[in-house]
């Protein structure tokens, strides 16, 4: 094997071990800027809008069967938080613990769950929330997803359920406790 061939395996097995969350921080920082970085198991969530910007999510904020408060992961060590992108969008609904099936109870905590915000149909931002049935909703083409049920898919042109993100308090803040369980955004 070339010299060239081996440094491009290194560098893919760089890239999957980044987005799995998998190198140690100081190996992190000296690859690339941890602003461009998909969300890290250790980062706190903070809101995105220009009067909060930055400011952390506390699990108090979430009402149960509220609309969604969206989140963007941060660095808690530097302060860093990771890049406005819409592949970092997180979705963060609360519900009683108690109608949530298996695989969302394990990922969440205190009944508070957190999703990708990118639709899996194509990639338009699930903006929307039906009232009345606690669903997401994708204002693109209609695609309705159960939070209780890991963004199971109850209508529209969606096959894939929204990828989901463990998350734990630490400190009184949401942190994220794991990687998305799928690919985020659409096929
Ligand atoms: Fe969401 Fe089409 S992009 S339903």
């Amino acid at each position: 094997m070339g010299c060239c061939q081996r440094r491009t395996l290194l560098k893919r097995a760089m890239g999957a071990a980044l987005y799995a969350g998998l190198l140690p921080s100081a190996a992190v920082a000296a690859v690339v800027d941890p602003r461009k970085l998909p969300p890290q198991i250790g980062d706190e969530l903070v809101y995105p809008s220009w009067e909060q910007e930055n400011q952390v999510i506390a699990p108090a904020d979430i009402v149960r069967n509220d609309p969604p408060i969206l989140g963007y992961p941060r660095d808690p060590a530097t302060g860093v938080a990771r890049e406005r992108s819409r592949l970092n969008q997180i979705l963060l609904v609360r519900f009683d613990v108690a109608v949530l099936d298996d695989a969302t109870r394990a990922r969440s905590v205190e009944g508070i769950v957190a999703y990708s915000g990118v639709c899996t149909h194509t990639g338009c931002g699930v903006s929307a929330w039906n009232d009345a049935a606690l669903h997401f909703v994708c204002p693109c083409h209609g695609s309705e997803f159960d939070p209780r049920r890991h963004a199971y898919i109850i209508g529209g042109p969606a096959t894939r359920p929204l990828p989901a993100l463990p998350i734990i308090v630490a400190n009184q803040k949401l942190v994220i406790n794991g990687t998305f369980t799928d690919k985020v955004g659409a096929d």
